[in-house]
């Protein structure tokens, strides 16, 4: 075949169904905002289908329809909003859908219809789906799974002399006998425009819950004469939705199985795979090494060689090849080659660490720019700073940034050495190759290579101890110790 002749799978449209209410989440965030993986569920919906490649993008919508308008929006400015008027039911959400994408152009071809609260399934799965579908060219073609538990799905009605389907009936409505049946359907069609069109003019709310099925469009696309088949997967999660909290952590929790897993496979050590959580959306390179109950969230890009955690979570952090980061919180920082961080640092957004630098236990640190190889090793926080190269800045230094009203800059030079419990008063600029001495106050700038000290005076009240602390232990080590020099 020429290029030319191999058909496209694309679909003429992907329907994604999300009016329902979710009310067994409890939840006052509307069901499919809520997250896997840092996607929301609907997210991944979008994501699937976007990966068919759809002339058309629907999503059906009317509980907190303003919520989920927006969320949609946000996600994909192209998706059509529908919105399902008072008439429940899948069979209706569909319909109202394939109306609106008619007003604009009547539809011809493949229509796909999947749910916003799948967020397991997969591009690869639907694109397998809507293959048959062509290739075999049905009028439905319905994604089932064998499950254990079918309980509450419908179920998929076969003829017992060759096994084709007839149909499918939900489980409210089902017979004693029907309920035995394990293949369910999952509630993702391909569909032929025409034929759905046709049928859903047939279909009613008369069943058990008063609502329009679109599972009645199998057997009437049946009876009119069209094919209709069934993919089947092994792979339950994909076809797995979360109606509550629990459900949303079980799906969860293989999400991050599977992310995991291949990021194992494509050259990441994960130590302890349990407690690693990675969102969708990080990127790790060969050869990074991640530690037990480490989180990585958002933009967060790991580059080769770099160790992360133990205890780490790291949201939109770039930590460049061979750098260290042992239990830190860190978030909207970008950490240079071979550079260190933690443990127990709290690094805040605008954190800029150098290569080959620093940012050491017990320190934290906003909006500041350290240069190349230098180090704030130990207790203190800076923010609003600038700090060059090779600089070394002692125990305890903290950049005064706030006068209760307005933020202010420390500007540090290159080649710095500041002694312990330093405070720059900020604005204060030091210039290269200055010091500073312990306990010094910075208020006004340190030219490049002076000493600034914070001068005062020690006075020592001898024998006070004994005078003012009698019988304590510090007055009995004092006056041993007086004996001891007298002896
Ligand atoms: C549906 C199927 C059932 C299948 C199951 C798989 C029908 C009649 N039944 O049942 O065969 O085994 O899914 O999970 O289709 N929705 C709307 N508008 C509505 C009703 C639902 O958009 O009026 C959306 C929901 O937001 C949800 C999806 O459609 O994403 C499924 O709705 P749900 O009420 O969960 O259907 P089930 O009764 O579980
Ligand atoms: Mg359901």
């Amino acid at each position: 075949m020429s290029p030319q002749e191999i058909p496209s799978n694309n679909p003429a449209a992907v329907i994604v169904l999300a009016a329902g209410a979710g009310t067994r989440m409890k939840s006052r965030t509307p069901k499919i905002l809520h997250t896997i993986g840092g996607i929301s569920m609907v997210g991944h919906a979008l994501a699937a289908a976007k990966g068919l490649h759809p002339a058309k993008l629907a999503v059906v919508v009317r509980h907190e329809r303003e919520l989920v308008a927006a969320h949609i929006a946000e996600l994909d400015g192209t998706a059509d909003i529908v919105d399902q008027d008072e008439v429940p039911g899948t069979g209706r959400a569909v319909q109202q859908a394939l109306e609106a994408l008619d007003a604009q152009a009547p539809v011809e071809g493949t229509v796909v219809v999947t749910y916003g609260d799948v967020p397991l399934l997969t591009s690869e799965l639907l694109t397998e789906l809507v293959a048959t579908h062509n290739a075999d060219s049905n009028a439905v073609t319905v994604l089932t799974a064998v499950l254990d538990d079918a309980a509450g799905y419908g179920r998929i009605l076969r003829d017992a002399s060759d096994g084709t389907v007839l149909g499918i009936r939900e489980h409210k409505d089902a017979t004693e006998e029907e309920r035995q049946i394990r293949e369910i359907n999952s509630g993702i069609y391909a569909f032929d425009a025409a034929v759905l069109r046709t049928a859903l003019q047939s279909v009613t709310t008369d069943n058990n819950q008063g609502e329009m099925y679109l599972t009645d469009v199998l057997s009437l696309a049946r009876n009119d004469g069209g094919r209709v088949a069934a993919v089947s997967t092994t792979d339950r999660w994909q076809v797995e939705g979360a109606n509550d909290r629990v459900q949303l952590a079980a799906l969860g929790t293989e999400h991050n199985r599977r992310i995991v897993e291949g990021w194992m496979r494509a050259g990441v050590s994960i130590i302890d795979p349990a407690t690693t959580w990675i969102d969708s959306t990080v990127v790790l390179d060969e050869d990074v090494t991640i530690l037990p109950g480490t989180q990585l969230h958002g933009t967060t890009t790991v580059a080769r060689d770099a160790v992360v955690g133990p205890d780490s979570t790291l949201t939109n952090v770039q930590i460049a090849e061979g750098a260290e980061v042992t239990r830190t919180h860190g978030s909207g920082a970008i950490i240079g080659a071979g550079a260190h961080v933690g443990p127990f640092t709290y690094l805040r957004p605008g954190t800029v660490l150098g290569a080959d630098g620093k940012i050491g236990a017990f320190y934290e640190t906003k909006n500041v720019t350290i240069g190349r190889g230098s180090k704030l090793s130990h207790l203190g926080y800076a923010g609003d700073a600038e700090i060059g190269e090779d600089t070394n800045i002692g125990c305890g230094n903290i950049t005064a940034n706030f006068d209760g009203v307005n933020k202010h800059r420390t500007v540090i030079g290159s080649g710095v050495r500041t002694g312990s419990n330093t405070v720059f008063v900020a604005p204060v600029t030091v210039g290269d190759g200055a010091f500073t001495g312990a306990g010094a106050i910075v208020r006004k700038d340190v030219p490049a290579g002076a000493l600034s000290l914070t001068v005062a005076p020690q006075r020592n009240a001898e024998g006070w101890t004994t005078a003012n602390r009698p019988g304590s232990i510090p007055a009995q080590a004092a006056e041993s110790a007086a004996e001891n020099a007298s002896n």
